[in-house]
């Protein structure tokens, strides 16, 4: 698959069938006025649906290594109407962040990714307030009819152990959808 044809499927109105991401925010936490951070946002797919929540007076800022999806991501955002977003083109390994600045973190689709994500999740951990909720969405390990390889998922164990090793506490597991799972952490 090529690059635009992967970018238009991650914003395609038929992937909100099986990934709500309104509804999946919403059980993240994410209310009116709050700082939203996503960590490798892809084109915006969630953080639009943010930016609607937070509204004028939230903060959402984007980091995404993809240059294309960044810019894509930019006029989503754009499009909502509010001037209140930041979209950064960098590895979220090297990407400048705030300290202790977000009331919510989304992972989506992506802690698999990671080379180091202990590393990566400890970054957002400095970055969040306390309290703050660390949101984890990612694909189960069975067979799907679409998504990344069984061999590069990670399993809720996986995840989980690699979420707790970086700070957080787990709060929640939900297993509502049909192809991932979401576990919502809070930094302690
Ligand atoms: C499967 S897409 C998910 C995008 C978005 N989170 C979503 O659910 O729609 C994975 C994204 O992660 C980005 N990515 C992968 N590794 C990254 C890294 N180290 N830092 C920042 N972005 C990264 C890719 O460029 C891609 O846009």
């Amino acid at each position: 698959m090529d690059e635009d044809e992967f970018l238009r499927i991650l914003l395609s109105e038929e992937r909100k069938a099986w990934q709500n991401p309104s509804d999946i925010l919403l059980r993240f936490g994410l209310t009116r006025g709050q700082r939203f951070l996503d960590v490798a946002s892809g084109p915006g797919f969630f953080a639009v649906e943010a930016s609607k929540m937070v509204g004028e007076r939230g903060y959402i800022y984007c980091v995404d290594t993809n240059a294309k999806a960044a810019d894509i991501c930019v006029q989503n955002l754009s499009r909502v109407g509010y001037r209140n977003f930041e979209v950064i083109a960098q590895p979220i390994e090297v990407a400048p962040l705030p300290t202790e600045h977000f009331d919510v973190a989304l992972v989506a689709n992506v802690l698999h990714d990671f080379g180091d994500p202990v590393f990566v999740l400890r970054r957002v951990y400095e970055s969040l307030r306390s309290n703050g909720v660390l949101g984890v969405v990612d694909w189960k390990k069975m067979e799907t009819p679409f998504g990344p390889p069984l061999s590069v998922r990670l399993n809720e164990e996986e995840s989980i152990r690699i979420i707790e090793g970086s700070g957080f506490r787990v709060v929640e597991v939900i297993n509502s959808y049909p192809y991932h799972y979401l576990i919502r952490a809070e930094k302690r």
